[in-house]
Order: structure tokens, then C-alpha cells, then sequence
């Protein structure tokens, strides 16, 4: 694609020029996964909480607007947070409609406001470009602990006297779903046992707070979180773990261009799966004594192809997915790639075939793992032809995860990319601007 202008005017929208391996480094902070839910933590009592390492992202402020509220207040300054909420006030519905439309993270305050005020309102939140999202786990754990559900049209309305505790099995380990098991056992009365939990590094995280705060959870073998429902909850001071996320996207924009970038503040047992399939590929890198700098860079000319198949912790995670996937168009040979979280994590290929990537998705389960998606016909598996020389082109961002590939797949192609919808990617990689100039990718 060639374009005179001079670059684009709104913020929405970035030209990338390609073609030339990236170099510098950067630093991640908070996980995006893991901040928002302790915001939510601090809901569960009356006192004073503060939380360290925040990174600049757009679910902080959906949450931070849902605070106030309800009552509550929320001091911000660049590292943290601090949180009071003395009264937890009903949301209109209105704000709760464009609240929960807006982000994934307010339907986590229903078990908490059944805690605070016996009542809760869900609405059905905003699909997005991976998949429907529903909430049934959610409603499910939350019936499971005594709370009667009442449906009409978008809006579900539950009430509950006081949360019981209750046993739970998870039909997927849901990170959503546990974390409202866990908002909803801390205080229910008596013990509670969630089994096929999720035990992502951000709900061990989120199990470290409210352990702060005086609840009594144990993770068990195989998947069992048990909780011992407490009386009262107190203030925490927590520093949020490092987005792993975030880390591995600059990761595989590294693989991708065959440059070198250096990532501050991630642990290396939050990444050690990635790493393996980093290595595998044909990327390197090299670790301090801390394990908080990694230096990311691509050890051969030549990326190699991969059978990559993406799962719950400790698998390889999906929202590792998309970044690496686009890495592998440059790989020599054919990889493979099968997707069994979400029913819909490939559309962003379509965009990678109009740089001129070969791409093909499959409805089939091209994996090991026979998954929820393969007898339903969702295109959830993908075999990518590589290594091939992507050229500009337009593209629209559908996610945040598609958006980051997508300027991988520009800052790797010759010429110049226009990429509108780029705004997305600031719901997950805060300061992405800055970030990008950091690391030598040429943008406007
Ligand atoms: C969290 O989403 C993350 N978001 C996602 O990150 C991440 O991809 C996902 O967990 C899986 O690790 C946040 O933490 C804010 P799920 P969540 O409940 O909790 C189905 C990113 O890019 N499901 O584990 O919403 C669901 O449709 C984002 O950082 C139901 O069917 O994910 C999906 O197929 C994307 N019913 C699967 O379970 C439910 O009630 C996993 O969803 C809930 C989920």
C-alpha cells in the first residue's frame, strides 16, 4: 500500500512502516487480568485498600467509574491505587447496561454486591470479537450459593439473603467463573469447593489478596479450590504481578521482525511455557538473576514451524495466541495451530491474508486435543504456510490481542500499513505508543 499523507490526524489511527528489524526495551507492569479483579477485592470491605504496579489501561477506569458509583472512593496516581468502600450503593441499570457492555470485569461485582446488599443486577454483556462471552458459569456458581435469578429481557436481577456455601463443578475452568466463585465463597456462611477451577498465575494472584484480607482458601490437586467462608474481610496493600500477557506480545513481535527486545518487569515462571515454544520456534533469549529482564530475540535466520495448541494454565495460554501465530508466517514450513479456549480466536487471519500471509482456518480439531468447538463447526484451527513476504495493506482492529498482531504483521511487512481501530489495544498495553517508539517500530 502506498499513501502520500502525511500520516494519520486521529489517535484511533497509526501508519506503520515496515521492513526493518525492531531493537530497545520496555516495561510491563500490572496485569491487565489481575488488577481489575483485586479493584473488585476491595469491595468486600468497608476498609482502606491499595494497590501497587498499575499500568495505564481502560478496564481501571470502567472499574473505577463502577466504584464511585456505588458509593465508594478511588484515588489514582501513576503506580497506584487506593480504594474505600464504605457503602456499596445499587448501580442504576442503565450505568450497569453500559458498564457491563463496556468490559468483562463488572459482571465480578454481582457476587459482591449479593454480600453488600443482598440484590445484584447482570446485564448480558457485550459480545466481542472472539465469541459470544456469555455469563452462564457465572449465574450458575451464583445459584449455587443460594441467590434466585429473575430474566427480563437483557437485565437478570438476583437477591439473596445470605450466600451459603456450596460445591460447585465447573463444566470448563472458567477464569471468569472461579473468579466469582471465589468473590462469593470468602464470605458465604460455611465451606465451599469449586472443582475444574481455573488456576491462572492472576487467580493465584487475586487468591493472594484475598488471603490479605483474611480469607481462608486452599488450592487443592486437580483443579479444587477450597474456601472456609470468614465473618468480615479487612483492607490489603497488594503489588499486582507483571502482565505476562503483554510480555510475550513484544516477545513475538521480536521473532517476527528478527530484532532484539528487552522486557522489564515480568517473572520467568509466569511466561515458562511461552518460553518453551519461544525456544522451539527458533527465538532465544536471555534472563537476569532476578527472572524480572528478559531479552527476547529471534537465534536463527530461519523461524521454525510449530503444532501449537493453545489451553487453560499451564498451557499455552490464548491470549498468547494471535502474536505468535502472526510470527509464524515467518517461520520455514508449515505450523499448525488449534485453539480450544474460544470458539472464534482466528478471525484475525483474514487481516494476515490481505498482507499476503497463507492462511487457512479449519472448522476440525487439528490438535492433539479433541475440544468443546470441533463437533460444533466454529473455525477454531488454522494451518500457516511460511515463510512468506508480507507487503502493507489497510487493516481494522477487532480485539486488542488481533490488534498487537497486527502491528507485528506491519512492522514485518515492506511498505506501509494503515491501521485504524488501534485505540483497543490501550484496554491491554498501556503507554502501547510510547512502547512501540521504544522498541524502533517506524509509526505515525
Ligand atoms: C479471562 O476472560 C481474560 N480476561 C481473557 O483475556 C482470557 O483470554 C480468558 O480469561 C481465558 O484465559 C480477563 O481476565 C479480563 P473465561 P474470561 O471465562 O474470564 C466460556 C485478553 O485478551 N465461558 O475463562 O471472560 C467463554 O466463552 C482477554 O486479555 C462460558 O461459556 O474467560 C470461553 O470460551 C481475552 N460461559 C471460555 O469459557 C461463562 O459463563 C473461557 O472463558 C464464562 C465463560
Amino acid at each position: 500500500m502506498t499513501t502520500s499523507s502525511p500520516g494519520p490526524t486521529d489517535t484511533d489511527t497509526m501508519l506503520v512502516r515496515g521492513g526493518r528489524p525492531v531493537d530497545g526495551e520496555i516495561a510491563v507492569r500490572g496485569s491487565k487480568n489481575a488488577l481489575p479483579k483485586a479493584m473488585v477485592a476491595a469491595l468486600l470491605t468497608t476498609e482502606r485498600s491499595r494497590i501497587t504496579n498499575i499500568s495505564a489501561i481502560r478496564d481501571i477506569d470502567v472499574v473505577d467509574e463502577l466504584i464511585r458509583l456505588a458509593g465508594g472512593t478511588v484515588s489514582q496516581d501513576t503506580d497506584e491505587i487506593t480504594i474505600t468502600a464504605p457503602t456499596f450503593d445499587a448501580l442504576g441499570e442503565d450505568d450497569i447496561m453500559r458498564l457491563h457492555a463496556a468490559s468483562r470485569i463488572p459482571v465480578l461485582t454481582t457476587a459482591v454486591s449479593l454480600h453488600r446488599t443482598g440484590h445484584a443486577v447482570v446485564a448480558a454483556p457485550g459480545g466481542c470479537s472472539i465469541g459470544p462471552r456469555p455469563v452462564d458459569y457465572h449465574l450458575d456458581v451464583l445459584r449455587a450459593f443460594g441467590a434466585r435469578d429473575d430474566h427480563r429481557g437483557d437485565i437478570i436481577e438476583l437477591r439473596v439473603d445470605r450466600m451459603r456455601g456450596a460445591r460447585v463443578a465447573l463444566p470448563f475452568p472458567s477464569v471468569g467463573a472461579t473468579e466469582q466463585f471465589l468473590f462469593a465463597s470468602v464470605l458465604a456462611e460455611g465451606d465451599s469447593e469449586l472443582t475444574n477451577a481455573a488456576i491462572e498465575p492472576e487467580i493465584l494472584d487475586l487468591i493472594a489478596v484475598l488471603q490479605k484480607m483474611g480469607a481462608i482458601i486452599s488450592v487443592e490437586p486437580n483443579r479444587t479450590i477450597r474456601v472456609t467462608g470468614v465473618d468480615g474481610l479487612g483492607g490489603f496493600e497488594h503489588r499486582v504481578i507483571g502482565d505476562r500477557l503483554e510480555a510475550a506480545s513484544w516477545a513475538s513481535l521480536a521473532l517476527a521482525t528478527g530484532g532484539t527486545i528487552t522486557v522489564h518487569g515480568v517473572q520467568q515462571q509466569l511466561l515458562s511455557t511461552f518460553l518453551n515454544v519461544y525456544r522451539r520456534a527458533g527465538g532465544e533469549f536471555s534472563i537476569d538473576a532476578a527472572g524480572e529482564t528478559l531479552t527476547f530475540r529471534r537465534a536463527r535466520r530461519m523461524l521454525r514451524p510449530l503444532a501449537l495448541e493453545t489451553d487453560v494454565h499451564p498451557g499455552f495460554m490464548t491470549d498468547w495466541q494471535s502474536p505468535f501465530v502472526t510470527a509464524l508466517t515467518q517461520a520455514e514450513g508449515v505450523s499448525v495451530v488449534h485453539e480450544t479456549v474460544y470458539e472464534d480466536r482466528l478471525g484475525y487471519t483474514e487481516a494476515l491474508r490481505s498482507l499476503g500471509a497463507q492462511i487457512q482456518v479449519f472448522t476440525e480439531c487439528l490438535g492433539p486435543t479433541r475440544c468443546r468447538f470441533g463437533a460444533a463447526n466454529h473455525r477454531h484451527s488454522a494451518v500457516v504456510v511460511g515463510p512468506t513476504r508480507l507487503h502493507g495493506a489497510e487493516l481494522v482492529v477487532p480485539d486488542l490481542r488481533a490488534g498487537f498482531s497486527y502491528v507485528i504483521a506491519a512492522a514485518s511487512a515492506e511498505g506501509e500499513s494503515l491501521i485504524h481501530g488501534v485505540d483497543l489495544l490501550d484496554r491491554g498495553y498501556g503507554n502501547f505508543r510510547t512502547k512501540l517508539a521504544a522498541v524502533g517500530v517506524d509509526h505515525t
